[in-house]
């Protein structure tokens, strides 16, 4: 008696209301991989466009992660991280060039900062090459096969294989200086989902039949298995199910709109056996026609539950110890965005369906992107029972905005 009493002197100091929110699904712990994650809030990757001219870190880029790592949530994923330098989405995206000796030194350093600070949140990051949705206003646009609206130069086997060297590199240089594993970008229309598409039937070493497409992703898992022969190192993957797009990724061949998730299955599986122990569920693609699914906004709100009956197939498809985590949520905020559902706010928040689900079983962790821009410390204030503390996402994307038109992204509502 006198302890509880004394823990929830201790709680109220600390202004952590009567310790709840502790005992629902969404603060347990996660085993990934051999890893564990002490709660069940995943900080999705976020390019934030915030680099220098040479992708290098800003004190903004340090200040965002900062916060991330104190805001309590059992993982971060770093956002896309392009591999080289001339071909590349945004003029300021953040760089890993093993070639360079000062850049190498740059993330050794950020990362040995980080983990000292904070050991608790597991750490990935996020590997990218853009291909054809590299900006040509400052890099080189390359593709697997040319497409009406983007086009850009047609890439060989040759140069696959050097991206697939990169990617093995730069898994061994983060195992090397303390990274907790990579998220290899198979989603949203990048150079991976560009491969793994149907519409890459182009008769090619990495194009045509699905064995051919998938041998990128599974080539590459396989070789980051190898350079890093250790569990404590995950390998992961984000994953548009479908795009949404004819040809895309999940759909049912190089023209068609008709969804078929049979590749998707097979991508994660295949990928399963391979030694990636997580995978971070997506939709759609940044481009115009898919942005609405994996971003759903107040018109598109039953885009949400997509997500979570997708990230729900996978887990129900996937072994029962891999990692499911859940995207697209961040509209669910409170619960008053989805008018077109009749269902009571409380019903249909974050927090009840992220507990509802996790405490069922549907999928593992649920990821917060644009939430993460509006307040970086939800997984804290929740755990601490501050929730009305929490600084709500309005999904009006001004986010995306500022990334389309290559400003440094922020939260347009809450840093102004
Ligand atoms: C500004 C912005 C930057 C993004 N950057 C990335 C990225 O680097 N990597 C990635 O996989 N997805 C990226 N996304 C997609 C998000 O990670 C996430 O899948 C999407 O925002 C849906 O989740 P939410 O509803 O929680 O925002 C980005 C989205 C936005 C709006």
């Amino acid at each position: 008696m006198a302890k509880t009493t004394s823990d929830s002197a201790t709680r109220r100091k600390n202004n952590m209301g009567n310790g709840d929110n502790l005992r629902t699904p969404l603060s347990r712990p996660l085993k990934i991989g051999a890893l564990e994650a002490k709660n069940r809030f995943c900080i999705q990757p976020m390019e934030c466009g915030n680099g220098d001219f040479k992708g290098r870190f800003t004190e903004n880029t340090l200040k965002r992660y900062e916060n991330l790592f104190r805001g309590g949530a059992g993982v971060i994923v770093m956002e896309s991280v392009t591999l080289q330098y001339e071909s590349r989405a945004r003029e300021n995206q953040l760089l890993l060039d093993m070639e360079d000796s000062d850049n190498r030194k740059m993330w050794e350093h950020f990362v040995k900062d980080m983990k000292t600070k904070y050991p608790e949140p597991v750490f990935i990051v996020q590997l990218n090459h853009s291909g054809e949705l590299s900006d040509t206003a400052f890099s080189k646009r390359v593709c697997v096969k040319p497409r009406k609206e983007y086009g850009g130069e047609l890439i060989d086997a040759d140069y696959v294989d050097k991206t697939i060297k990169q990617y093995v590199e730069a898994a061994r240089f983060l195992y090397d200086i303390g990274c907790d594993g990579v998220d290899l970008k198979f989603c949203h229309g990048y150079l991976g989902a560009q491969i793994l598409r149907p519409y890459n039937d182009r008769v090619w070493k990495y194009g045509g039949s699905w064995e051919k497409r998938s041998r990128f992703a599974f080539d590459m898992c396989e070789k980051i298995r190898k350079a890093v022969n250790n569990p404590k190192f995950l390998i992961g993957a984000k994953v548009s199910v479908y795009e949404g797009i004819a040809g895309g990724q999940g759909h049912a061949g190089a023209g068609k709109e008709e969804i078929n998730l049979s590749e998707t299955f097979a991508l994660c599986r295949g990928l399963e056996e391979r030694g990636a122990s997580f995978f971070i569920e997506t939709l759609g693609n940044a481009e115009t026609a898919g942005w609405e699914l994996m971003c759903p906004n107040k018109n598109t709100g039953e885009n949400v539950y997509k997500h979570m009956a997708m990230a729900s197939n996978l887990k129900a498809g996937l072994k029962s110890e891999t990692v499911v985590i859940c995207s697209g949520l961040s509209l669910l905020a409170e619960g008053k965005y989805n008018e077109n559902h009749q269902i009571p706010s409380v019903e249909n928040s974050l927090f009840h369906w992220g507990n509802c689900c996790v405490g069922r079983g549907s999928f593992d962790m649920v990821a917060l992107g644009r939430q993460s821009l509006a307040d970086p410390f939800l997984p804290e204030k929740y755990l601490e029972g501050r929730e009305s503390d929490i600084h709500w996402c309005w999904c009006c994307d001004g986010c995306g905005r500022l990334l389309a038109q290559q400003e440094p992204v922020k939260c347009i509502v809450y840093n102004k």
